[in-house]
């Protein structure tokens, strides 16, 4: 039995190492077989061929153990195949949307991030699905990866083994911003978990604003400290002067608050010119919207 920091990492890696070493022996054998030929039948001792009859034995043989290891492979990949894709009952449910170009992560009581946030030793279950186009959450530390489809559910499940931090992916190509598209999971101690699930959201511009953004995923192609990504900076936005590109028309304007308003509700209304036209529209309420712009104000 492999270990590995999450249950499902030890499966995949002990059928992984199964079928490699097979595959490792396989190869020896057949290479030394190769080798070893090649001199004992080479011209100078065999200047005629030579009729070669069969030896029932060795067909019998070369043909029963690999079917016996092949049977093995298939074995260890469908019980290890079924053990991950059953989540057991009492997991904890985390709901996760995928969309151009950032991770959201629900927990029950309305608690949201844009990293996975989970307690040690306890089985996870991700219910997961896209706002927009395909994505695929790829944990690779954990071996596992699922696709998340719009009007559809899809899932995940683990259980973390060990303290730390590891990468998630997207892996399925889905637009300019799609290699920006990456978040963490935080594996916590379980008390540490219940501390950070039970802290209530904050209630000042500089708490909250930060959060929306993160959690309504601007921050997946805007950055707050000064350099250009999929979009434009959020630093300095407001009052800056831009040219945008309305209904295919060039045009200088200064940005203020109902600028960035109607950029938010109607995204596709002006673009800034040199970026691509892919902002999506993401539900926002009124205000959330505040929030958001009297944060954005304060970014010099
Ligand atoms: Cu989302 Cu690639």
């Amino acid at each position: 039995m492999v270990l590995g920091p999450s249950n499902t990492a030890g499966k995949v890696e002990g059928a992984f190492i199964f079928i490699v070493v097979c595959c490792v022996v396989l190869l020896a054998i057949v290479t030394v077989c190769m080798v070893a030929f090649l001199v004992k039948y080479k011209r100078e001792r065999h200047p005629y061929p030579e009729h070669v009859k069969e030896n029932v034995l060795l067909e019998v043989a070369w043909t029963v153990i690999p079917t016996i290891l092949v049977i093995f492979m298939f074995y260890f990949g469908w019980v290890d195949f079924k053990y991950i894709r059953n989540p057991p009952q009492d997991a904890l449910t985390v709901n996760v949307t995928a969309r151009q170009w950032s991770w959201l992560f629900e927990y029950d009581k309305g608690k949201q991030s844009d990293v996975l946030n989970v307690p040690m030793g306890r089985p996870i279950k991700l219910l997961m699905t896209s706002a927009d186009v395909l994505h695929c959450l790829f944990i690779p530390a954990y071996r596992i990866k699922e696709d998340c489809v719009p009007g559809l559910q899809t899932h995940l499940w683990f259980t973390a083994n060990e303290l730390g931090e590891y990468d998630i992916f997207c892996t399925e190509y889905c637009g300019v911003g799609h290699s920006h598209m990456r978040s963490k999971v935080v594996v916590m101690t379980p008390a540490d978990f219940e501390k950070w699930a039970s802290t209530p959201a904050g209630t000042t511009v500089s708490d909250m604003g930060p959060k929306i953004l993160q959690a309504k995923g601007c921050l997946g192609c805007h950055t707050t400290g000064g350099t250009a990504r999929v979009g434009p900076t959020l630093k300095g936005l407001f009052g800056r002067k831009e040219v945008v590109v309305v209904a295919g028309q060039e045009k200088s304007i200064t940005v203020d608050e109902a600028f960035i308003r109607e950029h938010i509700m109607n995204p596709r209304s002006a673009t800034v010119k040199g970026y691509p036209p892919v902002m999506p529209q993401i539900p926002m309420s009124d205000e959330e919207l505040k929030t958001i712009v009297s944060y954005v104000e304060t970014l010099k």
